[in-house]
């Protein structure tokens, strides 16, 4: 048994992972020509090529616009844990970021009980768990963040079909210009209904915006967190709570190119800092990634053996919104 294997076989938490980002290049082509749509190309292997964050946001967008209705939400969702589940993951807490479907009309219930539909088959066939966290999308601005936020609230009176899977609410897309206490109203809102909190933040922006999302919008955990190394008393404060990060290494190379190799990333600075820095793959299918890859390339780049990457794994399972049973059951 290779040490990659190994790792593929590991089971896995994910709790940085769009499950629009997990698309398979075959479904974007298969629902772009089904609605109408044109890909910049029907060469799949470019189809996803990006020299920046703010490109591949742009693909992303792309992606999630093939998107059209309640089935192909199930298609996605059923279609992403399959995937996953062939590489170790047992367990999910996955983003979508319906904010471009719901101004072209679409409606949430509709993308969440699809979505909940198709984890629900894939689930029965692997045994593999997903739950999911609705992103507001920031470039969108704070008025439509609160209003998917109400939506959210109130299909979970309502006791809608699938809102029983969103854990939570949390925010992605551009980090530049944008103030992350601009959603302050959204987040309290989200909490008054009790979903659990995240943010995306310190993929580009400075630590001061990582301080802010848990300060001021209250989040429990931060997506990325990689500026957070840039301020060292911030770091104590964070290994000290035991602030979950959920971290992208490959994605913040392939991605934000943010570092020129795998050796470059600060995630064993940030290990050894003592945080609570998990691994996650982020857009697996959009960077050619799967969640076994990830925690191989990290094991290779850094030294880790088989049990530090055990260790990793444990952190991501600390650092789920299960409670205490539904925790030991993952160990
Ligand atoms: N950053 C911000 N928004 C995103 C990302 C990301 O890495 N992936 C999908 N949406
Ligand atoms: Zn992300």
């Amino acid at each position: 048994l290779t040490l990659a294997t190994a790792l593929d076989l590991l089971p896995k938490v994910e709790l940085h992972c769009h499950v629009e980002g997990t698309m398979r290049p075959g479904t974007v082509l298969e629902l772009a020509r089904r609605h109408g749509l044109t890909l910049p190309t029907e060469n799949l292997d470019e189809l996803y090529s990006y020299g920046s964050l703010n490109e591949f946001l742009a693909i992303f967008w792309l992606v999630q616009s093939t998107l059209g209705g309640r089935d192909d939400w199930a298609r996605l969702g059923y279609e992403s844990v399959v995937d996953a589940a062939g590489h170790g993951r047992v367990y999910a807490e996955m983003f979508f970021t319906p904010a471009r479907h719901l101004e072209a009309g679409q409606r949430l219930a509709d993308i969440v009980a699809g979505l909940a539909a198709g984890i629900a088959a894939a689930e029965a066939e692997t045994g593999s768990k997903a739950m999911l966290i609705a992103d507001i999308d920031r470039a969108f601005g704070p008025g439509p963040g609160l209003q998917l936020v109400t939506e959210l609230g109130e299909l979970r009176r309502s006791g809608a079909p699938g809102i029983e899977r969103v854990l939570g609410v949390g925010m992605d897309s551009t980090e530049l210009g944008v103030d992350p206490k601009s959603f302050a109203e959204a987040y309290r809102t989200a909490a008054g209904f009790g979903f659990r909190l995240t943010g995306h933040q310190g993929e580009n922006s400075p630590p001061s915006a990582i301080a802010e999302v848990v300060d001021v919008l209250g989040a429990e955990r931060i997506d990325h967190g990689l500026s957070l190394v840039d301020d060292p008393a911030l770091v104590r404060r964070f290994a000290t709570e035991r602030i979950p990060l959920t971290v992208c290494p490959n994605s913040n190379i392939r991605i934000a190119n943010a570092f020129p190799t795998l050796a470059a990333h600060p995630y064993p600075k940030m290990r050894e800092a003592g945080l609570l820095a998990t691994l996650n793959t982020d857009d697996p299918a959009m960077t050619d990634l799967d969640l076994g890859y990830e925690y191989f390339s990290v094991a290779e780049a850094f030294g880790y053996r088989f049990d530090d990457m055990v260790g990793i794994a444990l952190d991501g399972v600390e650092a789920t919104w299960l409670d205490e049973t539904g925790k030991r059951d993952l160990r």
